[in-house]
């Protein structure tokens, strides 16, 4: 419960997390410190990531099923990622029907590459043949059995007119540490 005068018992004065929301701006992709006691201009280091974007096909050349490979957010190390059409509604899915959807396609337990496993009956991705973790493509990749505990990480995707592009991502990408970095 929030202190009612925002001081702890060592008198020292401290910021309730809603305060700290009020108190603080973003410009510019950096969040400007505002109404804290001696932090008053202080730029926090909240910098926005930006992600390419990409051209990485076109809807009208797209089969139901038939997965087409690329590689986002760069040509480097555990990029390589496939964009479906899975002829069912997906979470972040674009086009007419909602589901065409793309995936980085290294599995997450330990970077099996899964791009040329793919299971149109289930819309899923795996099973992975290090140690047979399946993702859903239907629900953001969450994990459907095996060892992985995090979901597969979703290219998000926007469709200007037929050309669908890659336009960022949620979740990290196996073996990196930042998605942008190799
Ligand atoms: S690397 Fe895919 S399940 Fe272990």
């Amino acid at each position: 419960m929030e202190h009612p005068d925002n001081t702890n018992k060592s008198g020292i004065g401290c910021v309730s997390r809603r305060s700290f929301l009020k108190g603080g701006a973003v410009v510019g992709g950096t969040i400007v410190l505002t109404g804290i006691p001696g932090m008053e201009g202080k730029a926090l280091a909240a910098e926005m990531t930006h992600y390419p974007r990409m051209l990485i096909g076109r809807l009208s050349e797209l089969k139901a099923n038939k997965p087409v490979k690329f590689k986002y957010p760069d040509d480097g190390k555990n990029t390589n990622s496939v964009l479906v059409k899975l002829g069912v509604p997906a979470g972040g899915g674009i086009g007419s029907g909602g589901d065409v959807v793309a995936f980085n396609a290294l599995c997450t337990h330990m970077g099996g590459n899964m791009s040329s496993i793919y299971k149109p009956a289930d819309q899923a991705m795996g099973p992975c043949s290090f140690h047979q973790s399946t993702f859903d493509l239907t629900r953001h990749g969450i994990i459907i059995g095996g060892h992985a505990t995090e979901s597969l990480p979703q290219v998000l995707l926007e469709l200007d007119n037929d050309d669908i592009y890659a336009v960022g991502m949620i979740g990290l990408i196996y073996g990196r540490y930042d998605n942008l970095k190799g």
